[in-house]
């Protein structure tokens, strides 16, 4: 019987997880935000769309409930997939509602609220900075007796680097803190550890990772969105000392946080200091800012369409990605001053693919030599400050 698979996505993304979902033969319907009725969806993939009214990509649950459930009455849908980290508790929240299986609350939670992750991890025995929520004053005192600064102060449920705060002095923690009123309690306080960002994506089926790739941040992502730079991440040497380390650490974090199945997007940081590995923060969907095109450049699995088929399957456990080759791969992402930009004298052999979207400018490179991938990196970003460059004040808010 023809299965139905209801995707949530309150932002434009995951064209190519509904367009695999239809190629495997179900009934695709898409929930998303009105304010995207023109976004680019792939529509002849689609049987239906329904919409949300947003403020800012931001929906009223109440009435995301009544309404998926009244969609429930003529639709049985089989399973509920969501597109977007935003996502992930609304999907949970109508899987537990309609009785759905997949991810249910508890779980999403550890992937979506960073105390909770930071928690459930340090339970565990996995290493993280050192944290406390922003409930206590005598416990954020006693804290603050303990951890030297810096630290960031940041939002428990956004992404981005959107909403955090690195904070210097305890004088500045409190003001920080008092400024944020009911809010407070949304944040977590962490120590500031210095160090590499890696991010490891995967594909998990019946808690085992099957296909995970490991990846370095250029600069800190904090520094690139607060500090205005040119975004670049690249894939690692494979058989390294880190590659080999974070592989292992991954494959032990995702399955005590409660990933069952499906896709992650997984941060780390390795201190300057000491070199040790920590748990940075984890979720349950593709990595964004195209590290999909990355990641598919490296090894020709494209995550959309891997979690997809991975979602859509009739026995996951015949369900194996294909990997076409091990290769590296380098990404490169800036805002843009042109509306269009012209990208046509970045014309190496080894270029993958490029951005199409009003001021931006970015690409992805392939080689089967890791220092040609760096050295090519190198040379770009140097290109793209000169041609492209602008930034933009960071958001403080998300779903703008
Ligand atoms: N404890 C920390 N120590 C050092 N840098 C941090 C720490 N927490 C966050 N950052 C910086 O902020 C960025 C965003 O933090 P993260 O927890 O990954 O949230 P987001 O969901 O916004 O990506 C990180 O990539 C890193 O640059
Ligand atoms: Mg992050």
């Amino acid at each position: 019987m023809l299965k139905t698979i209801l995707c949530i996505s309150s932002y434009e993304k995951g064209q190519e997880f509904l367009r695999q979902a239809k190629r495997q033969g179900w009934k695709v319907l898409l929930l998303t935000s009105k304010s995207l009725e023109y976004a680019d969806w792939p529509k002849d993939h689609i049987d239906n769309i329904y919409y949300i009214p947003d403020v800012n990509k931001e929906w009223h649950m109440p009435d995301v409930i009544n309404g998926v459930s009244y969609l429930a009455r003529t639709e049985q849908i089989d399973k509920i997939v969501a597109l977007d980290d935003f996502d992930v508790e609304k999907a949970a929240t109508l899987r537990e509602h309609l009785r759905i299986g997949g991810m249910g609350e508890t779980t999403a939670r550890y992937f979506r609220d960073k105390l909770a992750m930071r928690m459930k991890a340090r339970e565990t025995g996995i290493t993280v900075p050192d944290f406390v929520g922003i409930f206590n004053y005598d416990r954020i005192n006693e804290f603050i007796s303990k951890v030297k600064p810096p630290y960031v102060l940041k939002p428990r449920l956004s992404a981005g680097a959107i909403g955090i705060k690195k904070i210097h002095t305890i004088d500045n923690l409190w003001q920080k803190i008092n400024e944020l009123g009911d809010q407070q309690s949304f944040y977590l306080l962490e120590k500031f550890v210095p160090g590499e960002i890696f991010h490891v994506d995967s594909i998990i089926v019946n808690k085992q990772v099957l296909f995970s790739i490991v990846s370095k941040y250029g600069l800190p992502p904090m520094e690139v969105s607060h500090e205005g730079r040119v975004f670049m991440t690249r894939t690692i040497e494979r058989g390294s000392v880190d590659e080999t380390a974070l592989q292992n650490l991954n494959k032990s974090v995702l399955p005590l946080l409660g990933l069952l199945q499906g896709v992650s997007h997984t941060e780390y940081i390795k201190a300057y200091e000491g070199g040790k590995y920590y748990f940075l923060e984890t979720s349950a969907r593709v990595g964004g800012a195209h590290i999909v095109e990355l990641i598919e450049g490296a090894t020709g699995i494209n995550l959309w369409a891997e979690w997809a088929k991975l979602e859509t399957s009739v026995d996951v456990s015949k369900y194996k990605p294909v990997l076409l080759r091990e290769e590296y791969s380098g990404l490169i992402v800036s805002l843009a001053k042109q509306q269009e930009p012209d990208l046509t004298s970045y014309n190496d052999q080894e270029i993958f693919w490029k951005i199409k979207k009003d001021f931006h400018a970015g690409l992805v490179i392939r080689s089967p030599k890791f220092d040609r991938v760096e050295s090519l990196l190198k040379n770009y970003t140097d290109r793209f400050y000169q041609d492209f460059f602008t930034s933009a004040p960071p958001k403080e808010k998300p779903n703008y």
